[in-house]
């Protein structure tokens, strides 16, 4: 079969690099992919929300299954587009990924169907929200609604900076109309867990636990990122916190969508925090997380593209998730320095044949292109996601730092403590 990837970052090329090794898979094109996925896929210069031109595309070269990596697309309502086009495709329709669309929506879902989550208030009137604001406990969180690119929640410590950050979200428009609406709510403290979920409506197979590390500094210090690093699996995640996860939250979400007339086909990311009175929903995702696939798919025994197609069809419960519970994961982002902010571009990237027929090894490209010379050049602030498995965390944490030094590019810059937090468990 041949198949369309859309998104063109880490999370994309893992993805790519899974269904790649489906014997049922002949072809892939990514749009609009990156350097690396080109070693597995062709790639083709279509935007990711540029609808028209990909629905032409996957029609004219009789694309079997489109399989949609990024949220903004989702949000957009792309799988209803291919759905009414009589395309399949693998993802939320626009009602389900609203899931991640809409943080309003997914509190006020949780909160009419019990799902633990911190306690908030939702307000669409930037007075309102500050004369909230005076009579509010601190730190308090405030978030943007709408998309931001996993920018738009700001944790503030006292009143003075809640404020200004109604001012940012409301009144200043920083995240344009994400802001029209925002959720403020409860300060959680604990550890963060990802875990990733396959979902075909009725049914939810649980992936392997990870854990990311979103600031850009050692320590969990400076700017808020994509993602510098996550490791798979989490050793917090324990078997007492599954059980409570699946009984209190997994399927009473896939349960609450079904409720309200939104059926969620695709993958659901949950973003826990293990708070001292038990694991919470922080957010939602409609999607999988970029860089938690690249820890998370290594180790992933199923045919991604069987998996897909189930939940596609309905039939995830005819499936169980295999996982090699063996081994553990590690993925170090290599970025270019003064990413989220300003960063160089187009500097040629040397050591990744390093990489090729190594067992074990990854080098999931992030923000790479070709230039004109057909060299392996930087084009965003995260470049490479180094991956690597091991017996164990530290070993695999080990391998993946060794690894992160085999490539080089100027201004290379990753963070140094990725699975610091091994250590404590
Ligand atoms: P989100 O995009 O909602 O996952 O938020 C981004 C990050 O902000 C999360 O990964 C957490 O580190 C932090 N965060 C979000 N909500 C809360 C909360 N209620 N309490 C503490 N930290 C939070
Ligand atoms: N790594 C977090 C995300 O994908 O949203």
């Amino acid at each position: 079969m041949k198949i369309l990837i859309i998104g063109g970052g880490g999370r994309e090329h893992a993805i790519a690099w899974k269904a790649a090794q489906s014997s049922r898979v002949e072809k892939i094109y990514c749009a609009p992919g990156n350097a690396g996925i080109s070693q597995i896929a062709e790639c083709v210069p279509i935007g990711v929300m540029e609808f028209d031109r990909l629905l032409e595309f996957a029609k004219e070269k009789e694309i079997d299954l489109t399989i949609v990596g990024m949220e903004d697309p989702l949000v957009g309502g792309i799988v209803d587009r291919f759905e009414e086009a009589g395309l399949r495709i693998f993802g939320p329709r626009k009602n389900a990924a609203i899931l991640e669309g809409s943080k309003a929506f997914s509190k006020n879902l949780m909160k009419k169907y019990g799902i633990p989550t911190a306690a908030y208030e939702t307000f669409t009137e930037p007075e309102a929200a500050l004369s909230y604001l005076e009579t509010a406990k601190f730190p308090i969180v405030l978030k943007a609604d709408g998309l931001a690119q996993g920018k738009g929640v700001l944790i503030c410590k006292t009143k003075e900076e809640a404020k200004e950050g109604v001012q940012t979200l409301m009144l200043d428009k920083k995240f344009a109309e994400a802001g029209n609406e925002i959720v403020a709510e409860e300060f959680l403290t604990g550890r963060e867990v990802s875990v990733l979920s396959f979902v075909d409506g009725n049914t939810i197979r649980i992936m392997t636990s990870a854990q990311d590390h979103k600031r850009a500094m050692d320590g969990d210090q400076g700017l808020n990122t994509g993602g510098m690093g996550t490791f798979s699996p989490s050793p917090f995640y324990t078997e007492e916190v599954d059980a409570f996860c699946k009984k209190y939250i997994y399927q009473p979400t896939v349960d609450a969508m079904k409720a309200e007339g939104r059926p969620f086909k695709g993958i659901i990311f949950f973003g826990l925090m293990l708070t001292p009175e038990g694991p919470k929903v922080l957010e939602y995702n409609a999607r999988f997380g970029d860089p938690e696939t690249q820890v998370v798919l290594p180790r992933l025994e199923n045919d991604i593209v069987d998996l897909f197609e189930a939940c596609i069809d309905g039939t995830l419960d005819q499936t169980e998730l295999k996982f090699d519970n063996s081994r553990a994961t590690v993925c170090v982002m290599l970025a270019s320095a003064g990413y989220p902010l300003e960063y160089k571009k187009g500097l040629p990237i040397t050591g990744l044949e390093r990489f090729e027929g190594l067992d074990g090894y990854y080098v999931f490209h992030s923000g790479t292109k070709l230039d004109g010379e057909g060299r392996i050049v930087t084009n965003g602030g995260r470049v490479l996601g180094v991956t690597a498995n091991g017996a164990t965390l530290k070993e695999a944490r080990e391998n993946a730092y060794r690894a992160a030094e085999w490539v080089n590019f100027e201004n290379k810059y990753m963070r140094r403590d990725i699975g610091k937090a091994i250590d404590e468990a």
